[in-house]
């Protein structure tokens, strides 16, 4: 597309002198610390990043059953160092055939049961990225998941909190196993990881765990079938790439709206002096942007295999006259934006990790099962807990869904397509240092990695603080900031009101990042856990 080969083409030219000292040592930052330790161990081994993402994404499935696993997808962003490439790995799940144009979610539910469930993408993407991209095979990435599976690990205070949330619409299997003790053990995940480890993707959606699956389906009422699952491939795609004042941005692609929401975001403001002017000044000018970027993402936006995105959609021309429609003392309300109005929805859970090894590479990954605990179904043959991924579909274009959430035709169901997503892995690149990003929470996705990189871009606090700044974010719909307590001082926030803001402070704080900061002039790494989680950074010696 026009739009992307003009994007791309600065990128490209980025000297690879940048690159002056490879990193001092490896690193991987994640949601949960035992799933980190599986990562260093492979590259420890001998491994690259791209080993130790497809260790930790099973192993993370494993020890954050609520939040992604082989039940679900994401989307690997990938730096392969040597060849100074970048791609994304695609592993969003699909839309079974069954769904339709998605008339069952006018009486069923797209969130919760069997058939919320899309086919999962996550075990081809884990074997694409070990058999294209890393050095070490299956038996050795399966090993750490499949230990945790078999052996257990004790409950945290967060998966205790997402059980007395979601517990209730677990099924009897995903009961016996979630909600039985302290202790959470997953035999027969463990027996359907060993068989991935023997005989790969096709063992998972052509062989044995694919008869099973779909046996539990056709028993429970879900709607996955033999021909889903076999037709089902991980896609590696182009990811999103655009500057933003001497900055190099490289995000999530299509069926992701991130990268290209990001780039609408930076495109409008591409001449305003975000380092320099006043805070009220600046917040203003964020939410007014991503009001605008919102609107269209959530009108145009859809799997471009099967819809047209505007050709125009990021045209600088265009970006430049919604930043022209920006007034900086006073908003404008979403209502009189021109445009189909199209909230969409901040799904609750999901799970990101960052890596950077020793030779350069990099992996960004955000992977998902959508809402805590997925659809809630536990196929008891395979111990796979299922996606609630159909919900990120528009499952009734222009009317709301069951959470009073409405989206556009772009994003409708139809079989075999990839939902939109708000996933959003992304590395920024800058003169010196480069900044591996991402983080868990829905719709608001988006606005974290946003604030993120602007905190890297503006340089003027630590980098913890890039990460646990508290947020804040607007979709156009609902017109409100959503925003986390201390987001704003007393007198930003009255200055925001006093332009026609109308702010609403979250009750809890939101997202999950999990990001790594490499110095490319000493090669030093600093990992960076968000404090709202239980994540940490590990490295190598
Ligand atoms: N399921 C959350 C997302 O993909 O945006």
């Amino acid at each position: 597309m026009k739009y992307l080969i003009f994007l791309i083409l600065p990128l490209l030219l980025l000297p690879l002198a940048a690159n002056a000292n490879l990193p001092q040592r490896g690193m991987v930052v994640a949601a949960q610390p035992a799933a980190a330790r599986a990562g260093i161990a492979m590259l420890e081994k001998g491994g690259n990043a791209f080993d130790a993402a497809a260790a930790i994404a099973l192993a993370l499935g494993v020890l954050e059953p609520g939040s992604s696993g082989i039940g679900g997808g994401g989307f690997f962003l990938l730096y392969i160092a040597k060849a100074h490439r970048y791609v994304m790995i695609d592993a969003r799940e699909t839309a079974p055939k069954l769904a339709g144009k998605g008339e069952i979610y006018k009486t069923q539910s797209s969130i919760n049961g069997p058939q919320s469930a899309g086919v999962p993408g996550l075990i081809a993407g884990v074997d694409r990225l070990v058999s294209q991209y890393g050095k070490l095979g299956r038996k050795q990435i399966t090993t750490p998941a499949i230990r945790f599976a078999r052996h257990g690990f004790a409950v945290s205070p967060r998966l205790k909190g997402m059980l007395n949330w979601r517990g209730k619409v677990l099924n009897d299997a995903a009961r016996r196993v979630y909600l039985t003790g302290d202790i959470i053990r997953q035999p027969a995940l463990a027996d359907t990881l060993a068989r991935f480890a023997k005989g790969g993707a096709d063992e998972f959606y052509r062989g044995e765990t694919a008869g099973r699956l779909v046996a539990d389906m056709k028993r429970d009422g879900g709607l996955i079938r033999e021909a889903d699952l076999a037709a089902y491939h991980a896609v590696e795609r182009q990811p999103v790439l655009f500057d933003y004042q001497g900055f190099h941005f490289v995000s999530a692609a299509l069926p992701s709206s991130g990268g290209l929401t990001l780039a609408h975001i930076f495109g409008q403001l591409k001449h305003d002096d975000l380092k320099s002017m006043p805070k009220a000044d600046r917040d203003h000018l964020l939410i007014e942007s991503m009001k605008r970027a919102y609107r269209d993402r959530n009108r145009y936006l859809g799997d471009r295999d099967f819809v047209h995105i505007p050709a125009d959609y990021l045209d600088a021309r265009r970006l430049k006259s919604l930043r022209d429609s920006i007034r900086m003392h006073k908003t404008t309300p979403s209502a009189q934006l021109k445009g189909f109005a199209e909230p969409i929805g901040a799904s609750v859970d999901t799970t990101h990790f960052s890596v950077i090894d020793r030779e350069g590479n990099m992996v960004s990954a955000t992977l998902s099962i959508n809402y805590g605990f997925g659809s809630g179904y536990l196929s008891p043959s395979t111990g796979i807990l299922l996606n609630d991924e159909m919900d990120d579909f528009a499952t009734r274009p222009g009317q709301p869904n069951a959470y009073g959430l409405v989206q556009g035709k772009a994003n409708a169901v139809a079989p075999g397509k990839r939902m939109l997503s708000s996933m959003t892995p992304t590395f920024v690149i800058g003169p010196k240092r480069t900044f591996i990003v991402g983080t868990p929470g829905g719709s608001r996705i988006i606005s974290m990695v946003m604030l993120a990189s602007i905190g890297f871009m503006r340089d003027e606090t630590p980098p913890a603080d890039w990460v646990s700044a508290p947020r804040f974010h607007h979709q156009f719909l609902p017109d409100v900031v959503q925003y986390e307590a201390g987001a704003f001082s007393d007198a930003v926030a009255a200055e925001l009101k006093r332009r026609g803001h109308q702010l609403k402070q979250m009750k809890r704080r939101y997202g999950n990042m999990q990001a790594i900061l490499l110095d490319r002039n000493s090669g030093h790494v600093t990992g960076i856990s968000d404090p709202r989680g239980e994540g940490a950074s590990v490295s190598t010696r």
